[in-house]
């Protein structure tokens, strides 16, 4: 759940991840406080049912249909009890160096192709999200300290990948991955702070999942113990330069 700006827009939007589902709108607002309270009534709304996907003309979903409507009692309940923390991470994460980029062109969202990002905008140690087909791209400018960080953490993740080199990239300087939590779909949360964390007192600097605690260091590769089965996705891309070619493997 975020809060995030357009280019052509004076609003606020809202990003919803709600079961592997993108929800977006405009929230008329440009009062940063206004749009973070519209953002949570929007939540609960949809969690209980009281407005629907299919009544609201904003909302874009990766689905649709009568799966619009339904919420799962039992995962609404898990994501009930977890919105105030879920609430609290996404309030700190505005401190967090952020680089918002969702947009791509109308044409290249709806054939799905392949999106370009200019790497050149991105500072050491910041992340951007890249929208591709409806689905937020993390993209990790890494640092040298967190790269000489990683191989400390080999013992303590599930798969090292180590096949895939250090930052699970062609380009080290660079990690791109799928912004969706392998467990359930929630959209973890970017924290390059190394330092003591409630979830972690040994944190070096990674991702964490609000809705049931998977942690993934900055490689987004997955802790040992927690509910996620699996990294992080990579998804198919490619550098040209300074520019991330998101959808196309060479
Ligand atoms: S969705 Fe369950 S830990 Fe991320």
């Amino acid at each position: 759940m975020s809060l995030y700006t357009r280019d052509k827009s004076p609003f606020y939007w809202g990003y919803l991840n709600i079961d592997g589902q993108i929800h977006k709108k405009s929230l008329k607002t440009t009062d940063k406080k206004e749009a973070e309270k519209h953002l949570f009534q929007w939540k609960n709304e949809l969690y209980t049912g009281e407005v629907t996907t299919g009544t609201n003309k904003l909302v874009e979903t990766e689905k649709s249909g009568a799966d619009n409507n339904k919420v799962d009692n039992t995962r609404r309940k898990a994501l009930m009890i977890t919105s105030g923390l879920m609430g609290a991470v996404t309030v700190t994460g505005f401190a967090v160096p952020f680089l918002s980029a969702w947009n791509p062109s109308e044409k290249a969202k709806a054939l799905g192709a392949s999106v370009k990002f200019d790497l050149s905008k991105l500072d050491p140690g910041a992340m951007a999200v890249v929208e591709w087909r409806r689905t937020p791209i993390f993209v990790v400018h890494q640092t040298k300290k967190a790269l000489d960080n990683l191989p400390k953490l080999n013992n303590r993740v599930t798969d090292p990948a180590l096949s895939e080199g250090i930052a699970r990239s062609s380009n080290e300087k660079f990690t791109v991955l799928k912004g969706v939590c392998t467990h359930l779909s929630c959209a973890p949360k970017y924290h390059p702070e190394i330092e003591p964390k409630a979830w972690d007192e040994e944190w070096l600097g990674g991702f964490f999942c609000p809705c049931h605690g998977s942690k993934f260091d900055l490689a987004g590769r997955v802790y040992k113990g927690v509910p996620a089965p699996i990294n992080l996705e990579v998804p198919p891309h490619s550098f040209d330069g300074d520019t991330l070619i998101i959808g196309e493997q060479v």
